[in-house]
């Protein structure tokens, strides 16, 4: 082992779905548990991760100081970016101001692909946090993650039983990849060495139109699916009819005619090269 991976790395998020398949992938890769700090706000939600050896400590994003004391002799922090919209540039700037506190060297942050150029009402926050890091003197790598293939579970449960993917993206692609991909990367991240500086652009090795999404949905659940395209204004107006409150509708259109811009498909290899791998296919991820 080297090193680099015998320095006390934490996660925060680690009870979350991309924290923790962090963690468990520095586990896997024979990072020591008990080198391993996992920042939880809840930690009920991280008891299997503390009987692994893990050293679970308490601190939500909004409490500096709680995690400043959670980044006790930390040597890197894989800062995985927040869920609370539009708080969360306070919230990394809490995380980033203690880390640097605490003494921590280096910062690996979970942004947004192409966060720089990205039309997604997401992406503002992921690249003011991407400033906030280059102006601090932490060693910073960020991983600017595309779409997790699993934010379409609840789409397939949909598809599977109408036969019908709707979307409003045109022909739009997605370059997606299973959660466990980015974790993956991260993990190579945190374990390797030559990573400061860098911005990856991580993004899967299917570039899917919605077309060929609603058939790996179909392969996913053995059964036929097609895709139908609608107007944003028909998308907008299909959500509000099931029951989604406005905000949220506006919110899903937003992002598909992101999608149809092209904000979630890239030509970069970035995922694949950290990974040494390709990544899941999103009939494999949506499997019910
Ligand atoms: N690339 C994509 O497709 C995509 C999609 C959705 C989200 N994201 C971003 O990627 C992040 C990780 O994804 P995920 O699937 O792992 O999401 P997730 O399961 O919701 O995990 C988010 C984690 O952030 C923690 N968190 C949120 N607010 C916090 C606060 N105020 N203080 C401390 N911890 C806080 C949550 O804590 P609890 O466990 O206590 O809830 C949770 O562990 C998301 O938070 C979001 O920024 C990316």
């Amino acid at each position: 082992m080297s090193t680099e991976s015998t320095t006390t790395i934490a996660v925060t998020g680690a009870a979350g779905h991309l924290g923790r398949l962090a963690v468990e992938g520095l586990i896997a890769s024979g990072h020591p548990a008990d080198k391993i700090v996992g920042v939880v706000r809840n930690p009920a939600k991280a008891e299997a991760l503390a009987a692994r050896g893990v050293d679970i400590r308490t601190a939500d994003y909004t409490d500096v100081a709680a995690l400043e004391a959670a980044f006790a002799g930390v040597d890197s922090v894989l800062l995985v970016s927040g869920s609370e919209v539009g708080q969360r540039l306070a919230q990394h700037t809490n995380v980033i101001t203690a880390a640097q506190t605490a003494g921590v060297r280096r910062l690996v942050y979970t942004s947004l692909l192409e966060a720089d150029t990205s039309t997604l009402a997401l992406a503002g926050e992921h690249l003011a946090t991407e400033k906030v890091l280059a102006e601090s003197p932490l060693a910073v790598t960020i991983l600017r993650n595309g779409w997790y293939w699993e934010n379409y579970a609840a789409d397939a449960d949909t598809a599977a039983k109408t036969g019908t993917l709707q979307g409003a993206v045109n022909d739009g692609r997605v370059a997606g990849a299973a959660r466990a991909d980015y974790a993956d990367a991260a993990v190579a991240v945190l374990t390797g060495t030559g990573h400061e500086g860098k911005v990856y652009e991580l993004a899967g090795d299917e570039h899917l139109t919605y077309p060929q999404l609603a058939e790996a949905i179909g392969t996913a659940r053995g059964t036929a699916v097609t895709y139908t395209n609608l107007t944003g204004e028909q998308l907008t107006a299909a959500l509000l009819s099931v029951g989604l409150d406005e905000g949220t509708a506006a919110f899903v259109a937003g992002l598909d005619a992101g999608i149809a811009r092209g904000d979630l498909d890239t030509d970069s290899t970035d995922l694949h090269d950290l990974i040494g791998r390709s990544s899941t296919p999103a009939a494999k991820v949506l499997a019910g």
